[in-house]
C-alpha cells in the first residue's frame, strides 16, 4: 500500500482544476456548443464555415447557467464552448477515483486515454498524479488530432456513423498541447500517440496500462482500443468507458469484447454515459 498525499490543498488543487477544465461556473453565462442538426442548419452551418474559412468562427448557444445546466455540465451532457473537456465532473472524479486506487494499492503502469479531443481529461488525470507526487507513470494522450475516421467497413455497428464530419471533433495536436501548458503541467509525463488507433495503439511503446479510458466514440474506436491494449491492463487496473450509455455502438464493442474474453468483472456505473469495470 502507497500513502497518498492528502489535505485541503490537494482537494482544493483537484476541485478547481476539475471546475476549471469544465468551465463549471467560470462562464457567467453557459456557453455550448450548437451541433446543426436540421438539414437547413447544416445547409447554413456550411456556408459561414465556407465564408469564414482560416477563421475560428463556431456556432455557439448561450444560456443561463442554471440548476438545470449546472446538472447537464456535472453529467457531461453538453459540449462546453470553450472548456478543455466535455467528459463532466462527476467522470472527472471517476478519472481520480481510479488513478488514487492504482497509486495506493501498487497497481503498476500507466494512464491512457483514446480519445481526448481538446485534452482535458488527460490534463486532470496529469493533474491528480502531480498532485500526490507520483513522477513513475505516464499520461498516454492518443487521437488522430484530425477527428474520428469515417466508417471502413469493418464493423456493422459504425455503418452511417457521421461522427466524422463534425469540425468540432478535430482537435489539432498543437491546441491539446497548449491546454497542457496552461495548466503547467505538460512535460516529459505526458506522451502523445498520434494517428489512427488501429495505427498507433499496437505498437505504442506503452509497457503497462493501469487505467486504461476509452473515450473514441464509435464501434471501431472502442474495439482497436481494446484489442491493443486490454492485455496490458494488470489485476487490480481499471477500464472506463466514457461513451457506454451514450453510443450504442460503443457499448455493442464492450458487450462483443467481454464476451469474447469471458470477462465477467461487473461493470459500474459512473453516470448516464459512463462505465468501469476493474481488472480481477
Ligand atoms: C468524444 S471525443 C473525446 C473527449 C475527451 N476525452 C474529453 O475529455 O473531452 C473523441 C475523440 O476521439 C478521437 N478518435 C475517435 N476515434 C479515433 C480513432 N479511431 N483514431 C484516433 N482518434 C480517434 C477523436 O479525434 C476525438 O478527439
Amino acid at each position: 500500500m502507497t500513502d497518498l498525499a492528502a489535505g485541503p490543498a490537494v482537494e482544493r488543487y483537484l476541485d478547481l482544476t476539475a471546475r476549471m477544465l469544465t468551465r463549471f461556473g467560470f462562464e457567467g453565462r453557459s456557453l455550448t456548443v450548437k451541433l446543426p442538426r436540421r438539414s437547413y442548419e447544416a445547409y447554413l452551418y456550411g456556408l459561414l464555415q465556407k465564408a469564414t474559412k482560416d477563421r475560428d468562427v463556431r456556432l455557439v448557444e448561450a444560456g443561463e447557467f442554471g440548476p438545470e445546466q449546472q446538472q447537464r455540465r456535472r453529467e457531461g451532457r453538453d459540449w462546453p464552448a470553450d472548456a478543455e473537456t466535455m467528459v463532466g465532473l462527476l467522470r472527472l472524479e471517476n478519472v481520480r477515483h481510479c488513478l488514487e486506487q492504482v497509486v495506493a494499492d501498487d497497481v503498476p503502469g500507466d494512464f491512457v486515454e483514446t480519445g481526448a479531443w481538446r485534452g482535458g481529461t488527460c490534463i486532470y488525470a496529469r493533474a491528480v498524479l502531480a498532485a500526490h507526487g507520483v513522477t513513475d507513470r505516464t499520461v498516454w494522450v492518443a487521437d488522430s488530432f484530425e477527428g474520428l475516421p469515417p466508417p471502413d467497413g469493418r464493423f456493422d455497428a459504425d455503418a452511417g456513423d457521421q461522427h466524422h464530419v463534425e469540425p468540432e471533433l478535430a482537435i489539432t495536436r498543437e491546441a491539446v498541447e497548449d491546454n497542457f501548458r496552461r495548466y503547467d503541467l505538460l512535460d516529459e509525463q505526458v506522451r502523445f500517440l498520434e494517428g489512427w488507433f488501429s495505427e498507433t495503439l499496437p505498437d505504442a511503446p506503452i509497457e503497462q496500462v493501469a487505467v486504461l479510458r476509452l473515450d473514441g466514440d464509435m464501434y471501431g474506436s472502442t474495439m482497436d482500443a481494446l484489442e491493443a491494449l486490454y492485455d496490458k491492463v494488470p489485476v487490480g487496473g481499471f477500464v472506463v468507458v466514457d461513451d457506454y450509455g451514450a453510443v450504442p455502438g460503443c457499448a455493442q464493442a464492450i458487450h462483443d469484447f467481454r464476451d469474447a474474453r469471458g470477462i465477467t468483472d461487473p461493470l459500474q456505473e459512473i453516470d448516464w454515459a459512463g462505465v468501469y469495470w476493474r481488472r480481477s
